[in-house]
């Protein structure tokens, strides 16, 4: 029988997959036949989640907490998202302000999805997390990139945003602290930029899964604002704070009619998470407990480990802000960030080549924090020696 038809959703993302992750899955080749191999990729927290929240999530299980949830997320998921924000925000932010999603990936995709569609453009700021152009190109918006410069740390300006406009502009996506860049913008920035989303009617997306991975700088959101929170959507999740990738447990907040508007599309894929998550997911933000700031301090480790490893070499690290990520340019070598990272494959090392984010990072690889610090110093080393 002939191919049956697909929806054009198909080819809009057809591209995205594979291409991207080309040097991580030969690494990963690689890695399973060479235990010396390091693999410098994907990032997920190295450490291991708080047990605490492992036991709350065994006994919610064990007292029958495996039935469905409601639509929006369980109720005392919702007042606990309530407590965290009202307290960060200053402002009383009630549980009608939130839908509770498996992890800041499924709210993405949901939120887009109910603010965009074919015709309408997303603003993305260049280099940009990898998912990012997925979530756009399923809506069948246009994904417009806005050049970011490495000059000053790859942080957003008004100044950028507006020159990237276009007519058909609906949202920005924002994410604040950045990844692959590891920038952090500070408040006046946030609020130049909403401005310019303010003057051109564009909803802001504001994806903070990095806001407590944050070292020595200040976090600062659109949503904290009170003249920007009414075209905002935050999203975040426990996932980097609480070292809980696989829990799946996140969150979008925004105004409550358009959230009361998203709800049925958030029901039509997910209805909800799950009850013995949520319980857990309520006492992660009521006690952050230790883990985060044990991340962050090993993170921060790792990075002045870096920055001495390549000290004197052509090598140039961005000395990240937050997150646990580092982009190194490697343009003093000859190379693009893309030849760089498949030459070093041979060197027993896999590390992502700029271009996976976008254009702007194309002279740069991203390194992965998340391994111990013995094995990113010799993969530094070993960076470092290709380079000489
Ligand atoms: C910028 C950014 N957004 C979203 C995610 C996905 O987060 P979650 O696990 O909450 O889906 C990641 C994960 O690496 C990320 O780096």
């Amino acid at each position: 029988m002939a191919e049956l038809a697909t929806a054009s959703v198909l080819n809009r993302v057809a591209a995205l997959g594979t291409q991207r992750w080309a040097v991580h899955f030969m690494g990963r080749q690689r890695a399973l036949k060479d235990p010396d191999f390091i693999e410098l990729t994907i990032g997920e927290p190295d450490l291991p989640m708080a047990t605490d929240l492992i036991g709350i999530a065994e006994q919610a299980m064990r007292s029958g907490r495996t039935r469905y949830s409601v639509g929006k997320g369980e109720p005392a998921l919702l007042e606990a998202l309530a407590r965290k924000y009202s307290a960060r925000t200053g402002r009383d932010i009630s549980p009608a302000h939130f839908l509770a999603f498996p992890g800041t990936q499924a709210a993405l995709a949901i939120v887009m999805q109910g603010l965009v569609e074919a015709g309408d453009a997303v603003l993305v700021p260049d280099p940009n997390y990898a998912t990012y152009e997925g979530v756009v190109r399923m809506t069948g918006a246009d994904f417009v990139p806005v050049p970011m410069d490495a000059a000053n740390g790859f942080r957003l300006t008004a100044d950028q945003l507006r020159d990237a406009m276009v007519p058909n502009a609906k949202v920005l996506l924002l994410n604040n602290p950045h990844n692959p860049t590891g920038a952090v913008l500070s408040r006046e920035a946030v609020s130049e930029i909403g401005s310019v989303c303010r003057e051109h009617g564009l909803w802001i997306i504001s994806d903070e899964v990095y806001e407590t991975l944050i070292y020595g700088h200040l976090f600062a959101s659109p949503f904290d604002e009170a003249a920007l929170a009414d075209h905002t959507i935050t999203v975040s999740s426990i996932s980097k704070s609480h070292a809980a990738p696989g829990f799946r447990s996140g969150w979008a907040a925004g105004p409550p009619w358009v959230m009361d508007r998203i709800q049925p599309l958030s029901e039509a894929l997910l209805f909800g998470n799950q009850p013995f998550i949520a319980d857990m997911t309520v006492h992660a933000l009521d006690h952050p407990g230790t883990v985060g700031a044990q991340m962050a301090a090993a993170y921060q480790k790792r990075i002045t480990t870096l920055m001495k490893a390549f000290e004197r070499s052509v090598l140039k690290p961005l000395k990240p802000q937050a997150g646990m990520f580092m982009l190194v340019d490697v343009s003093a070598t000859g190379l693009d960030g893309e030849a760089f990272a498949r030459r070093l494959l041979e060197n027993g090392v896999s590390v992502m080549p700029g271009t996976s984010f976008g254009t702007q990072a194309a002279s740069f690889v991203r390194l992965s924090l998340t391994v111990p610090e013995d094995r990113l110093l010799e993969a530094a080393q070993r960076m470092v020696a290709m380079a000489s």
